[in-house]
Parts: structure tokens; sequence; C-alpha cells
């Protein structure tokens, strides 16, 4: 490369449903290959958390007032990974919480919330290549990414992996029964935004190890590498 010329910025875009593993793939992804990790969900979610902050009816919430409220939120690199910071301190705990997974659904309907995550995203990738998860990266955020993944897996599967996580044990049928009704409806609040690019790349990842798909991701990243190496040459 010559000097001067900006290095390209590569886009790995991964989206799917709720559970689906985006994040912790695109974590992982993101190690491989030496990019930064761009949570999209997370930025969602720290906006629900400052405007739960306010302690009013979730009902009557209105979109001024949570965009006023994200003057609170920053998103700045560390360590890998671009991270939401609430008053410019870390609030994983509160983001993957019960009360704003409930409501983050609702905030996350809102255009003007939309454009506000977007933006924030798209800011990231202009200094690093980055993969970025969420549910319309690939569609709506970057429609000329370098590589797109959808990743896919059977609601139970979803709900039982979930509590691993949570837990830190082997969940009850009984428990991933519920957890999976709890994921189902959220599908079905967030459908109209998620959505599979016609040029994604579907994985389902029901029966593959985590290891598994980040190989796979990893191999399409080399392959689109290869072709635009390939075609650049000539
Ligand atoms: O990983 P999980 O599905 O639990 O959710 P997440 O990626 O942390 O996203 C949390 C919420 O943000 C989702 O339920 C969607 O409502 C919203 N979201 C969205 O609308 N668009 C995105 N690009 C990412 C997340």
């Amino acid at each position: 490369m010559s000097a001067g010329v900006p290095e390209k910025r590569f886009v790995i875009a991964i989206d799917g449903p709720a559970a689906s593993g985006k994040s912790s793939t695109a974590q992982w992804v993101a190690r491989r290959l030496a990019f930064h990790h761009v949570d999209s969900g997370a930025l969602y979610r720290a906006a629900t958390a400052v405007q739960l902050d306010a302690h009013t009816d979730p009902e009557r919430w209105a979109e001024d007032e949570i965009l006023a409220a994200t003057g609170r939120i920053g998103f700045v690199p560390d360590n890998g990974a671009f991270v939401p910071l609430i008053d410019g301190v870390s609030a994983d705990e509160v983001l993957r919480g019960v009360e704003v997974t409930r409501n983050v659904s609702r905030v996350a309907r809102m255009p003007r919330v939309r454009a506000w995550v977007n933006a924030q995203v798209r800011r990231a990738s202009e200094s690093h290549s980055v993969v970025v998860d969420g549910r319309d990266i690939g569609t709506v955020v970057f429609p000329n990414a370098d590589l797109k993944v959808f990743l896919i897996a059977d609601p139970w599967e979803r709900a039982r992996r979930r509590l691993v996580q949570r837990l830190g044990r082997s969940p009850s049928d009984a428990e991933i029964a519920e957890e999976t009704d709890l994921i189902v409806h959220r599908d079905a609040k967030d459908a109209t935004q998620t959505v599979q690019a016609s040029d994604a790349v579907l994985i389902d990842t029901t029966y593959l190890t985590q290891e598994d798909q980040v190989e796979r991701i990893v191999a399409l990243a080399k392959a689109v590498t290869h072709r635009a190496d390939e075609t650049s040459a000539g």
C-alpha cells in the first residue's frame, strides 16, 4: 500500500434474532481478525437504561425525552470493542438486566433513536475495521458491508444458551420453556427491524458449537478478502 493511501476498512455485518449468538460470535470473530467489535444492541440497551432512570411509565416514554437522555451515553473503543459508557462508566450488568430487556424493543422502534444508534455505529467504522452485530446492519446501516451473515437458531436452543450464560449452569426444561416464551415474544416485537439481506450468508447455529460458527465466518471473511485481492490484481 502506497504512503498516504488510507487502508480500506473492512465491515462484517452479523444480524439475527434475539439470543442467536450474534454478540459473542461477533466478539470472537473480531478478536480472530484483529478488528473491533461493535454491538449495536448495546446502544439500544443503553438508551433504554438512561430512560429507565427517569422512573416514568414506559407506556408514556416520548422519543424526544429518550434522545435527550442519550446525551449521557458515550461509545468508545476499549480493548478491541466499542463499548457504551453511561456518565463515563461501563454499565454492562444493567444493560443485560431484566428491566432493560423488557423495554428495549419499544425504544428500538423509535426512528430517531435508530438514527442516533446508526450514527454511532457508522462513526466507529470510520476509524477501524469492524464486526458489527444487530438486526438491520446488513440492510440499513451497512448495505455495502464486505461480508453479511444472518445467524438463526431454534428458539429452545437460543433460550437454553442464554440461560447457561446467565446462570452458569444447566437450566431445567421449565426454565428453558419460560425463557423461550420471552424470546419468541421479543422476536415478534423486533420483527420489522430484523431483516435478512438478500446477499447475507445464512448460518443456522442450532447444531453448531460457538467455535464452528466463528470458524465459518472467519473463513468467509478470508474468501471475501481473497476475491477482492484477485479483482484488484487484474
Ligand atoms: O442479543 P439480544 O438479541 O438479546 O439483543 P441485543 O442485540 O442486545 O439487542 C437488544 C434489542 O435492541 C433488540 O431486542 C432490538 O429491539 C434492538 N436492536 C435493534 O432494533 N436493532 C439492532 N441493530 C440491534 C438491536
